[in-house]
């Protein structure tokens, strides 16, 4: 396996090894996928493989153009054009009656099929080279081992599953991803019967789709949906056990802690210092090996941060890693989403 740049050459490189099946990471704007030749079965076999992810669970196709992902579809209502038109490139994807000639292993079974045109540079270039040289349909989940935190880094990638990549696998090293959650996902495969749903919060917000197809549309998220992996209440997760509270309970929990274990080395994400005035006393003097990161109000740098900010304290040795929750504002749906599966 070799990191590489996303320079053309590296590019090219790594649109041959697609061609050839094997596995690529790649940066989205959204999160790193661990993509593979989305047609070719035993290429999306080894994907499984790497992530340790259940054979069920069903892949997002990535593609260049709208002409290509109208052809993986065995119908593109008007509800998918119009959102296609809206957010593509970007982190949106369609679940679309699936086209014949998309493998089962992609679509867990399923009559359905994920696509999405991503909106970073280095993934769109992937995806035309890839074009060229093979399908230009590449199957790609986040490019972490199965249950994890996403990666938004290719350091990441390295980290959570670099052991697990053959000696002609790559990674390209695209930087940081800029939106840092998934993509929203929305199903339009059934829009006669049941309407436009959104079957997973993430970079583009509930009032944006809403906007686009038109007010008065009801969008009721998925209760029994398609089986979505990201939608297993635990995932996400760090292997450090994360809890998720309110800024009075995080400051109890952190002098019970303190208390049990002079010792404790917490992580307290926060939107303001946990030691200013009256939360003083609350806080016990121990806070040494307490560490604070405090984060701004802010639900866009929130989610760009939120995976990057996961990985690196999971790598620090602490005990418990302690989150205050953010407000339960529609546009903090996406990453009060993960922050809830990420603390179960
Ligand atoms: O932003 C993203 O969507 C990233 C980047 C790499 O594109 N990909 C991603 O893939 O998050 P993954 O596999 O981690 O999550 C894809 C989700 C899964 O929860 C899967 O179950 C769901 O998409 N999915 C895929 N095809 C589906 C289908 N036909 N019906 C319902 N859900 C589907
Ligand atoms: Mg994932």
């Amino acid at each position: 396996m070799r990191v590489v740049d996303t320079s053309a050459e590296s590019i090219a490189r790594a649109a041959a090894a697609l061609g050839r099946g094997h596995l690529v990471a790649f940066p989205t704007e959204t999160v790193y996928g661990l993509g593979a030749d989305g047609l070719d079965p035993a290429a999306v076999a080894g994907i499984f493989k790497a992530k340790g992810r259940p054979e069920d669970h069903p892949l997002i196709l990535h593609v260049a153009s709208l002409e290509r992902a109208r052809a993986l579809a065995a119908d593109f209502p008007p509800a998918a054009e119009i959102l296609a038109r809206a957010f593509w490139p970007g982190p949106l994807t369609l679940i679309l009656k699936r086209a014949a000639h998309v493998p089962d292993v992609v679509t867990g079974g399923q009559d359905t099929v994920g696509v999405r045109i991503p909106g970073h540079p280095a993934a769109l270039a992937l995806l035309e080279a890839f074009g060229k040289v093979g399908s230009g349909v590449v199957a790609a989940p986040s490019a972490n081992r199965f249950g994890g935190v996403s990666p938004t880094r290719a350091r990441d990638v390295l980290a959570s599953i670099g052991d697990r990549l053959g000696v002609d696998d790559m990674i390209l090293d695209g930087g940081e991803c800029q939106v840092g959650v998934e993509s929203t996902i929305v199903d339009v495969s059934a829009v006669e019967r049941v309407g436009v749903r959104i079957l997973r919060p993430g970079g583009i917000s509930r009032q944006e789709i809403l906007q686009v197809i038109g007010a008065g549309t009801s969008l009721p998220s998925a209760g029994a949906a398609p089986r979505v992996s990201g939608s297993l209440a635990s995932h996400y997760s760090p292997l450090t056990p994360l809890r998720l509270l309110a800024r009075q309970d995080l400051i109890k929990a952190v002098k019970a802690a303190q208390q049990a274990n002079p010792d404790v080395r917490l992580a307290c994400v926060v939107f303001s210092a946990l030691r200013d005035k009256a939360e003083a006393s609350l806080v016990g003097s121990s806070a040494a090996v307490t560490s604070e990161i405090l984060v701004a109000m802010d639900p866009v740098a929130y989610a760009r941060d939120l995976y990057a900010r996961l990985n690196d304290l999971d790598t620090q040795g602490f005990d418990t890693i302690l989150i205050e929750s953010p407000p339960q504002t529609a546009e903090w749906e996406a990453v009060n989403d993960r922050l809830i599966r990420a603390a179960h």
